[in-house]
């Protein structure tokens, strides 16, 4: 199938672009690069041995939307376009409520214009707000906790109401735990702008010597070890459950939304010492007081995404470290970074 892009340059939507090619489907990559660079699809080129078509593009953009669309076939768009630091939603909402939602309304309508009726879409843990129960199910309440929250959460329910009012569209929606790691080749990963506002970018950084020591946020949560429980995903699992999605919504004719996790939760200082491990080498860090707005235990129940689309996540925590290690020693600039060749 040939397969829009949107956000492709990214890293969530770079790593599901390799496994799209590796699947035999033609990606078509549109990223307007507030948070990429073209130098990560390039990296992409390499892993994959093969150009890959490329539009600058802001899904806001709806002539240049409907000029990408009438270049190509599309059988199916993913999105993956939109901001996504929970801090800067909250000093600037309306940005990401334009970036986000706006993109989103802009990218449905010109799908419904050229007749595309599939769509993968990149929603979050974060539309759960602080769960009252673990593992989480998809039925559990929902609820914004931040702005960025909010717009997930709008988001979601925009494409309920065009999947009711349209029952021709289908649409795979799925809640992403914490996503981490990083292709086995070291060529693609993840690059934040600035310091990391999450956890495992910052232990590499501080790893490869950019950044003198982590803060742990708070060791006085109702925990295994007082620190804060979260469920982490490598990113190729998360990676092969869009293309899973994918199959479901064409082979099987249905929309469904999905969690996106391990099922296990894993502390702050158990993931330190996992890092510790794979790198070789040790984190040193200061515990201060909690961030405002963090629950203490987020985990998914992934039992609907193995039901329904087949989808187990298949890395350890080991490889997770190993992999987005592997990543940052070889690139420790990120894609700034100059690779020498073999
Ligand atoms: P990312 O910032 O690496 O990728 C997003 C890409 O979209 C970037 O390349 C950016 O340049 C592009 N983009 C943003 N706004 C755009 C616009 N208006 N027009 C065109 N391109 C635009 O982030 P990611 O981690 O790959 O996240 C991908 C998606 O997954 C996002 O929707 C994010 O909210 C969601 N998500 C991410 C996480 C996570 O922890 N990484 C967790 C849950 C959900
Ligand atoms: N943490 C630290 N130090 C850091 C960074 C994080 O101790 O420097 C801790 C946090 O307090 C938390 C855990 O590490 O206990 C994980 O934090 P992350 O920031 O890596 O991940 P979050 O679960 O807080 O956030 C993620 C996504 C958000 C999403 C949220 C809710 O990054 O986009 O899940 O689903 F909104």
């Amino acid at each position: 199938m040939q397969i829009l892009v949107l956000g492709g340059a990214g890293y969530i939507g770079g790593h599901t672009s390799v496994v799209l090619t590796e699947r035999g489907h033609q990606v078509v990559i549109a990223d307007n690069f507030s948070n990429s660079s073209r130098a990560a699809v390039a990296r992409l080129e390499q892993v994959v041995g093969a150009p890959l078509p490329l539009h600058e593009l802001d899904v806001r953009d709806s002539v240049g939307l409907e000029r990408v669309f009438s270049q190509y076939r599309f059988d199916a768009v993913m999105h993956f376009a939109a901001l996504k630091a929970v801090g800067e939603s909250c000093k600037k909402p309306l940005d990401y409520f334009d970036n986000n939602i706006s993109g989103t309304i802009t990218v449905l309508r010109a799908m419904s214009e050229a007749n595309v009726r599939r769509l993968v879409f990149s929603s979050s843990a974060t539309v759960y707000g602080d769960p009252e129960q673990v593992p989480v199910r998809e039925d559990a309440p929902l609820q914004a906790s931040n702005p960025y929250g909010r717009t997930k959460l709008v988001m979601e329910q925009l494409i309920g109401d065009l999947c009711t009012a349209d029952p021709n569209f289908r649409a795979a929606v799925l809640r992403y735990f914490n996503p981490v790691g990083a292709h086995p080749s070291g060529l693609i990963g993840e690059d934040p702008n600035g310091p990391p506002n999450n956890l495992m970018p910052f232990m590499c950084q501080v790893a490869v010597g950019r950044r003198e020591r982590l803060q742990v946020f708070g060791d006085d949560y109702p925990t295994v070890d007082g620190t804060g429980v979260r469920d982490y995903l490598h990113v190729m699992d998360l990676a092969r459950a869009h293309v899973d999605a994918l199959d479901y919504l064409c082979n099987k004719d249905r929309s469904v939304t999905v969690n996106l996790g391990t099922g296990s939760g894993v502390s702050v200082l158990q993931m330190v010492k996992a890092f510790e491990r794979a790198a070789g080498k040790a984190i040193p860090y200061d515990i201060v007081a909690r961030r405002l707005g963090d629950s203490a235990t987020v985990f998914a129940d992934p039992g609907l995404a193995h039901a329904l689309l087949g989808w187990k996540a298949e890395h350890d925590l080991d490889a997770m470290c190993r992999d987005a290690w592997r990543w940052q020693a070889l690139n420790p600039q990120g894609y700034g970074s100059i690779i020498q060749p073999d």
